[in-house]
C-alpha cells in the first residue's frame, strides 16, 4: 500500500519541527514602572522580524536595559503586550517562561559573565545544559561553536587565558550555540578596545548573515548608525526607528 506521498529522501518536510513564526518580538505600548514611581518605559512598540539585525541606541537612563530585560522576557510589563518567538509572555507561568528563554533567547553582556577556571568549551556547553542533549553532544556542539567565532584552537583554554575579545568570542558562542529564535547582546562592545570591539561586530554581522536574529543595545551611536536598522529610544520612548541604506559607502549622506 502506498501511503500516498512517499518517503523521500529523508530530508523529513513532513514531519520536521514547524516552522518558526517569522515575527520574532512583537511589543505594543509597553510600559514599565519602577518604585519611585519611575516610568523606565512609556508606551513602547516593537516588532522585529527574523532575520534583522538592530541597534536599540539611547544615553544613559533612557530605558535600554530595561527594555532589554522585557524582550529577553527576564522581567514583564507594568502594562502591555509582550509575544517573543510567537509566545504572549503574560500568558506564561514563570517556570514555562524560564523555558521559553531558554530555548529561544540568547544573551551576551558587556561584562562577558563566563564562568571562571572552566575551559571555553564548557562555558559555552552551558549554552546546552537545558537542551537535554547529552553532555557528549553538547560538548561537541560547543566545539563547533567555538570554531564558529574562530576560536577553534582555544577550546580548553580559560577565561582568565583569553584576551577580552575573545572572552567576548566564547560568551556569543554560548549565547548561539542552541540556535536561539533571538540573540540580544546588552553593550558587547562596552568592555573592549576599538579593535576588538570591531572584530566583535563584525562576528556578529556575519552570524546576522547566516540567519541569526540580533538586537545590539548600545549607547554608542556611530555602532548603532552602521547596523541595517536603528531604532533610537530616550526617556522610555522609541523616538526614531530608522532602516540604513547598504548601497552607499561615501559618507555623503550622514
Ligand atoms: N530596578 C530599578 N528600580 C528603580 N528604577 C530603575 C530600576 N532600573 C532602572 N531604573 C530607572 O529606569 C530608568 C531606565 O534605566 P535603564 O533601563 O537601566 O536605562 P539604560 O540602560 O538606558 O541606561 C532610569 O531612570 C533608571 O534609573
Ligand atoms: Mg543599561
Amino acid at each position: 500500500m502506498s501511503t500516498g506521498t512517499g518517503t523521500g529522501t529523508g530530508t523529513g518536510t513532513a514531519a520536521g519541527p514547524a516552522p518558526r513564526p517569522r515575527t520574532v518580538v512583537a511589543l505594543a505600548d509597553v510600559t514599565k514602572e519602577y518604585p519611585g514611581p519611575v516610568a523606565a518605559l512609556r508606551g513602547v512598540d516593537l516588532t522585529v522580524e527574523e532575520g534583522e539585525l538592530l541597534g536599540i541606541v539611547g544615553p544613559s537612563g533612557s530605558g535600554k536595559s530595561t527594555l532589554l530585560h522585557i524582550i529577553g522576557t527576564l522581567d514583564r510589563p507594568t502594562a502591555g503586550s509582550v509575544h517573543i518567538a510567537g509566545h504572549d509572555v503574560a500568558a506564561l507561568s514563570d517556570r514555562r517562561l524560564s523555558a521559553l528563554r531558554a530555548q529561544h533567547v540568547g544573551f551576551v553582556f558587556q561584562a562577558f559573565h563566563l564562568v571562571p577556571g572552566v575551559s571555553a568549551r564548557d562555558n559555552v556547553a552551558e549554552g546546552l545544559l537545558y537542551s537535554g542533549l547529552s553532555r557528549s553532544v553538547r560538548r561537541r556542539k560547543a566545539a563547533d561553536a567555538l570554531a564558529r567565532v574562530g576560536l577553534a584552537d582555544r577550546l580548553d583554554h580559560k577565561p582568565h587565558q583569553l584576551s577580552g575579545g575573545q572572552k567576548q568570542r566564547v560568551a556569543i558562542a554560548r549565547a548561539v550555540v542552541g540556535e536561539p529564535a533571538l540573540l540580544l547582546a546588552d553593550e558587547p562592545t562596552g568592555a573592549l578596545d576599538s579593535a576588538s570591539g570591531a572584530a566583535v561586530m563584525e562576528l556578529l554581522r556575519d552570524l546576522n548573515r547566516e540567519g541569526a536574529t540580533i538586537a545590539v543595545i548600545t549607547h554608542d551611536t556611530e555602532i548603532a548608525a552602521r547596523l541595517p536598522r536603528e531604532v533610537r529610544i530616550r526617556d522610555g520612548q522609541v523616538v526614531a526607528d530608522v532602516t540604513h541604506g547598504t548601497a552607499s559607502t561615501t559618507g555623503a549622506a550622514l
